[in-house]
């Protein structure tokens, strides 16, 4: 397996993995499916502030993702993220996930950031035991946040430290790989 930073070329093997978790899961709180013009955008906007890091296998094949985005948007949240994860079904299992975090956790301590936080509809044991392997702890969870399939959904937040919330600390580096 081959890590390596997300190029635009990689938005339709990416769609092909996330595409089917939002039709089929709750996994994420996206409802349709995006058009590959918006995603690769999104995707674009993404990778030009925040790591984005990707794993391919021998033949250059996309096994898997991850990538921070903004937490929330008013500037004294900057210091925390958002991380997500996602692998591609026949990959499972394999150590891809584990190996995407901790590039991606390594990259966020570097550029300043002080939490990573992974926001998690339940149930979904893979990532929260995922996040557990990673270091993450469990700190809350909002029960009925939101709706899919007709389903009312609990979402369960875990959170790591990437760097100690320092008095003065500088502002974090926003930049890609
Ligand atoms: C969650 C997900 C990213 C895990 O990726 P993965 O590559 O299969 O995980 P890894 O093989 O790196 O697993 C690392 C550790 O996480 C834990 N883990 C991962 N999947 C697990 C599962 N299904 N059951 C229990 N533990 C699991 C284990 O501790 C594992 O270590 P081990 O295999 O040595 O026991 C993957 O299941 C996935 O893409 N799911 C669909 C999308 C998704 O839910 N993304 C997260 C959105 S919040």
């Amino acid at each position: 397996m081959l890590l390596r930073p997300y190029r635009s070329t990689d938005a339709e093997s990416i769609l092909a993995i996330y595409g089917p978790v939002v039709a089929e899961s709750s996994a994420t709180f996206e409802l349709e499916v995006p058009p590959l013009g918006d995603f690769k955008e999104r995707l674009a906007r993404i990778a030009e502030r925040f790591p984005f890091w990707v794993a391919e296998d021998a033949c250059g094949e996309l096994l898997g993702y991850a990538y921070g985005t903004t937490h929330r948007e008013r500037v004294a949240y900057q210091w925390a993220v958002e991380t997500s994860v996602y692998v591609a079904p026949g990959a499972h299992r394999q150590g891809v996930g584990r190996a995407l975090y901790s590039a991606l956790l390594s990259s966020l301590a570097e550029r300043g950031f002080v939490w990573a936080y992974g926001v998690i509809t339940l149930p979904n044991d893979a990532s929260v035991a995922l996040h557990a392997a990673c270091g993450y702890e469990s700190f809350a969870t909002y029960t009925a946040a939101g709706q899919k399939f007709g389903r009312w959904c609990d979402v369960h937040w875990m959170r790591y430290a990437l760097n100690e919330a320092r008095p003065g600390m500088a502002e974090p580096s926003f930049r890609g790989l």
